[in-house]
């Protein structure tokens, strides 16, 4: 069975607590981490959850994905929006993946409607809160 999934998270997501609560709900990066891994749990998915502010461990975590893990949930923050170095470790990574954002990006300002991840996952989720990780999930097991 395909279940292992890592959720990668980027820049300032540790943050979320200290964040707009209009746009990131208000919770801390632990509840998320709590919420993330019961629905993981919910859906029979073997997580791991992690983040980093360095976007080169970002894409060092990439090269090693496929070693460990079936398929990606992604959250890279801001760098989902200029980092083509980013792209280029999710290429290879070669396992399904899919962008998950708690806003919604496309209707935010102009430079966050772009992502350089988009077109390799096999979904994106946005603007859903905690509630698109379920969703991210549900759509990453029908492609495991
Ligand atoms: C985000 C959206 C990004 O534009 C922003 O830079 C973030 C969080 C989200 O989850 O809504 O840091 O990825």
């Amino acid at each position: 069975m395909k279940n292992r999934v890592d959720v990668l998270h980027g820049v300032n997501l540790d943050q979320i607590g200290r964040r707009d609560p209009e746009l990131y709900g208000g919770i801390s990066f632990k509840e998320l981490e709590v919420r993330v891994k019961k629905f993981a749990g919910e859906l029979d998915i073997d997580v791991t959850f992690w983040q980093t502010n360095h976007e080169g461990e970002y894409c060092e975590s990439l090269h090693i994905a496929a070693e460990r893990a079936d398929g990606l949930i992604l959250n890279p923050g801001a760098w989902t929006h200029y980092s083509w170095a980013i792209h280029d470790a999710l290429e290879l990574a070669g396992i399904p993946a899919v962008e998950v954002h708690l806003s919604a990006v496309d209707e935010r300002e102009e430079w966050r409607r772009f992502s350089v991840i988009r077109d390799l996952c096999v979904g994106s989720v946005q603007g859903k809160g905690l509630d698109g990780y379920r969703e991210a999930f549900e759509l990453l097991k029908a492609a495991l």
